[in-house]
């Protein structure tokens, strides 16, 4: 199956919400998209011919970027599309002169820290309480993985 990376535009929201809400126990909703489109931050999404299959989230700053979102749509989990993205985003951030990429993730998610970690990000730190959650609070494991030219 071919797939690209594109730039996420506001005409993607839709399908996107879609998949968040498929994929997150607390999904963001669609106006968030669209404000992170419009704050400037990079978005990407991953498609076959029309067919949404995944995207991301990418705020890049001063020598660093941060993964606020990354999600692949269940049927085309554990094929590496999300390694993918992965790579893509680390490519935009070094691009544009950053050092070191940060995310944060729940530690009630093993797949994605497995991802993380196999992808070279390391923990750092832990935000207590950082995540609702249906029943409290949780909190967010922190990793980042230093970029080298
Ligand atoms: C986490 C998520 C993005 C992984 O997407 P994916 O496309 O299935 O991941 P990939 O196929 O690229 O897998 C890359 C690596 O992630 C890890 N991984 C992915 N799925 C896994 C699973 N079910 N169990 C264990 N490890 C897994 C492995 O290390 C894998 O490397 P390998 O294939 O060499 O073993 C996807 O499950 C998802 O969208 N989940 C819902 C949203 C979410 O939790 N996002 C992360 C928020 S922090």
């Amino acid at each position: 199956m071919t797939v690209s990376v594109l730039p996420m535009s506001p005409a993607d929201v839709p399908a996107i919400g879609e998949i968040e809400r498929r994929n997150y126990v607390i999904p963001w909703s669609d106006s968030i998209f669209r404000d992170c489109i419009k704050a400037g931050y990079r978005g990407f999404v991953l498609k076959h011919e029309d067919t949404l299959l995944g995207y991301a989230i990418l705020q890049i700053g001063f020598k660093e970027s941060h993964v606020l979102n990354i999600c692949v749509d269940k049927p085309y989990q554990e094929r590496g599309y999300a390694r993918l993205l992965l790579a893509h985003m680390e490519k935009m951030s070094m691009a544009q002169s950053a050092e070191m990429m940060f995310l944060e993730v729940r530690p009630s998610n093993p797949r994605a820290r497995a991802l993380y970690e196999a992808n070279g990000f390391n923990e750092i730190s832990v935000r207590k309480n950082y995540y609702d959650t249906p029943t409290g609070r949780e909190d967010a494991v922190v990793m980042a993985k230093a970029l080298s030219a």
